[in-house]
């Protein structure tokens, strides 16, 4: 169910129009708790989003990456508090917290609609029992109570036509799908309500490199078309980061050690957690090249690239 063609390589990222500010974070700190003792997994974010950036958001797993991102979407629900911050976007102050009910009450107004979050996993936890264009409606409904089915589809019909997708995945099964076909539906029906920014978790981990691709064109077409104004794209993958993001923040225990424009930060970079990370990405180690000899040897396998279109 991919295409045949190799897509042709994403737009330049000069094209973008950087005039405003689209997103502020200020000091994020969120715990998981009710247990012995809290463990604090995000400590004192603060970030800047232009509008029609993406800023990608990388770390080795652990660093508190999707902790950040479910807080920013506001979707923290116990044992995970957020204990302070603040979203500043289209001029309102969004207090992030949610020490009580009542804040997370407060922040159903804006989830889905102001942002959007694209979990990790998301496409391996649609059912295969039901047909995408149930999906659509549920979705829709969940964050627009009164949404009819023929406008949910409508809508979702003129999505997938504007990024050249095929509608008739709508009447398939999601078993009948590859996994970067997935993907790519699974995004388009996360930004229905076209939120000014989506926080994507991981959406490249699962697939190979076309697949990949294909969907960090489409991201990049939805930025232009104003689909969402801004992206965090939250990935361990530094190689894909680099392709796609305008800006990055690199992630380490809970913090941000060193924010900056993609190119600067990976050919100038100044942490040294940066450029630990960095040169273990872009080396390929002596480590790799030892487990290639080991396998010729008849010992361990060495993981392959991802085989998710091949089922
Ligand atoms: N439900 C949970 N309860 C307690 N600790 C958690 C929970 N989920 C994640 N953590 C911890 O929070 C830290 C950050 O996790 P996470 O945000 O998932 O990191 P990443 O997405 O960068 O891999 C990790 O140390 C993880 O063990
Ligand atoms: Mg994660």
């Amino acid at each position: 169910m991919s295409h045949a063609t190799t897509p042709p390589a994403p737009a330049s990222a000069g094209t973008k129009d950087r005039s405003g500010l689209l997103a502020r974070v200020t000091d994020v700190r969120s715990v998981y708790g009710g247990g012995e003792q809290d463990f604090t997994a995000v400590d004192g974010v603060s970030l800047e989003l232009g509008e029609g950036e993406i800023l990608g958001l990388a770390g080795e797993s652990g660093c508190g990456k999707t902790t950040l991102g479910n807080t920013l979407a506001m979707i923290a629900t116990p044992p995970l508090y957020v204990l302070s911050g603040t979203l500043e976007i289209d001029d309102e102050v969004i207090d992030l917290s949610t020490l009580s009910a009542a804040d997370v009450k407060r922040h159903r107004p804006y989830r889905g609609s102001t942002v959007s979050m694209l979990p990790q996993g998301a496409m391996n936890a649609i059912s295969p029992t039901v047909r995408i264009r149930s999906l659509v409606h549920d979705v829709m409904r969940a964050h627009r109570t009164g949404v009819s089915k023929d406008e949910a589809l409508d809508r979702a019909r003129d999505r997938l036509k504007m990024l050249e997708m095929p509608v008739r995945v709508l009447d398939s099964y999601a078993h009948q799908l590859s996994g970067g076909m997935k993907q790519r539906v699974i995004t388009v029906i996360s930004t229905l309500l076209d939120p000014r920014l989506l926080i994507a978790d991981e959406p490249t981990s699962a697939l190979d490199v076309s697949s990949q691709r294909m969907l960090v064109e489409m991201l990049l077409a939805m930025v232009e078309q104003r689909i969402m104004s801004g992206v965090v794209f939250v990935t361990h993958d530094l190689p894909v980061l680099s392709q796609v993001s305008d800006k990055l923040a690199i992630m380490n225990a809970g913090s941000i050690v060193e924010m900056g424009p993609t190119r600067q930060l990976v050919e100038d970079p100044q942490h040294p957690y940066t450029k630990k990370l960095l040169s273990s990405v872009l080396d390929p180690t002596a480590e790799t090249r030892e487990r290639g000899r080991d396998r010729a040897q008849g010992g361990a396998p060495v993981p392959g690239p991802s085989t998710e279109e091949a089922r």
